[in-house]
């Protein structure tokens, strides 16, 4: 009672897609699948696995039988079926990131500070979201909190709420994310963009595991996990004196570093078949791959926006494609080798047309938002900061 059938089966594929979790979420039942169980001694027993779906009168889904038995020798499987390729939704063959999912288990079931660092849409959302299941705060809640997307004032209340007639509007006792994370994980994305006012009150809530309330006199005792996430180098930030060191070895104590998607180019072919799967699902249709010239152009493209762009490119080329192989002119036109046309024009030239295109794009982008950079920066994939930058070299 209490455990993960997992800890228990210990099936060779667990760590894989887990069979049960699949046919629950199809509602199917399935006989006869096999897989390998591991004993406490580690030897592997051929096996195989029965489950039926159990529905309640009202025809939902309420639970399921598995029964297991010895499958004769001969019907082992070949040894690529246990090729690790995805993990707690998570796909990849690179080498760094299999040794991530090696580990992840035993992180997961510390209450140590995680920080995970890795470029935007690299899976940082991803493997917090994992850490946490496989956490024993699994049942607990998991909040996130993004820490560029609001105000320092809008963010401290959101951290830690505020009693009662902290401020004008306040007409009641609000609770922070903190408080709401009670138990369980708070996930703090894009840490790298705290201000230092908000770091020191950052840095006692997980050392001491308390904090005030805004307005409030009392101290909040709680008791949370941090997982924290950014795109930016933190060590240079401490180095630089904007992020505080002591806070910064508080919330390191593991650190996961996850490559670039252009850093692990042998996972483009599993996740784009990853993602063609999952909008088949969705859209019932059944797209079966991508053309040779189509996976050969994704290759060599350096995905800035990594996995989370690799997603959008695929869904773009899903709905373009109308029969069943995704061809090259079904990819969306800006990964095709126009961004280097640009440059070598530039090249020989001599001209800034790569920073006029730069500036018309920025421009135009702003002008469609009417001039929020928040947005603007959202819409063209960078962080806001990279467009305070670039607007500040547009100046004459
Ligand atoms: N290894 C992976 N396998 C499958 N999907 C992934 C993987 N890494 C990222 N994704 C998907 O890409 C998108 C971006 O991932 P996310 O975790 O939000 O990135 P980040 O938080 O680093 O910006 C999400 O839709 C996520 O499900
Ligand atoms: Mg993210």
């Amino acid at each position: 009672m209490g455990k993960h059938c997992y800890e228990i089966l210990r099936l060779a594929n667990c760590d894989e897609e887990c069979p049960v979790q699949g046919m629950m979420e199809r509602g199917e039942s399935f006989i006869d699948y096999s897989s390998e169980l591991l004993r406490k001694d580690e030897a592997s027993i051929p096996i195989a696995i029965r489950f039926s779906i159990l529905k309640n009168s009202a025809g939902s889904l309420s639970g399921g039988i598995i029964a297991i038995r010895d499958m004769p020798t001969k019907y082992r499987l070949p040894d690529s079926y246990k090729s690790a390729y995805s993990f707690q939704g998570i796909i990849s063959n690179n080498k760094r990131i299999l040794e991530i999912f090696e580990i992840l288990p035993d992180i997961s079931r510390t209450d140590a500070s995680v920080l995970i660092q890795g470029e935007s849409g690299t899976g940082k959302e991803l493997f917090t979201n994992a850490i946490h299941n496989l956490s024993l705060r699994q049942k607990k809640p998991l909040i996130k909190v993004n820490c560029a997307a609001l105000p320092e004032t809008l963010l401290e209340s959101e951290f830690f709420g505020y009693v009662k007639g902290a401020f004008t509007d306040a007409k009641k006792d609000k609770p922070g994310r903190f408080q709401l994370a009670e138990g369980g994980t708070i996930f703090l994305d894009e840490i790298g963009d705290i201000s230092p006012s908000l770091q020191v009150k950052l840095l006692r809530v997980v050392q001491d595991k308390e904090f005030v309330p805004l307005g409030g006199s009392k101290t909040v005792k709680v008791d949370v996990r941090v997982i924290s996430a950014t795109n930016r180098n933190l060590e240079q930030l401490v180095r630089e004196g904007r992020f505080r060191q002591d806070l910064y070895y508080r919330l390191n104590v593991i650190k996961l570093e996850l490559p670039s998607l252009q850093e692990r180019q042998e996972d483009i072919p599993l996740l784009v078949d990853h993602f063609i799967k999952k909008f088949n699902q969705k859209n019932q249709r059944c797209i079966e791959k991508l053309s040779r010239n189509a996976m050969e152009i994704l290759i060599q493209y350096n995905f800035p926006g990594n996995i989370r762009e690799l997603e959008n490119i695929l869904e773009h080329a899903y709905i373009m494609c109308k029969g069943n192989i995704v061809l090259k002119e079904h990819l969306p036109s800006y990964i095709m080798g126009i961004e280097s046309e640009l440059e070598k024009a530039a090249l020989e030239t001599g001209s800034n047309l790569m920073r006029e295109v730069e500036t018309d794009t920025i421009l135009s982008t702003l002008k469609r938002h009417n001039w929020n950079k928040i947005k603007a920066a959202s819409e063209l994939g960078i962080h806001r900061t990279t467009l305070w930058r670039k607007l500040k070299m547009m100046e004459p």
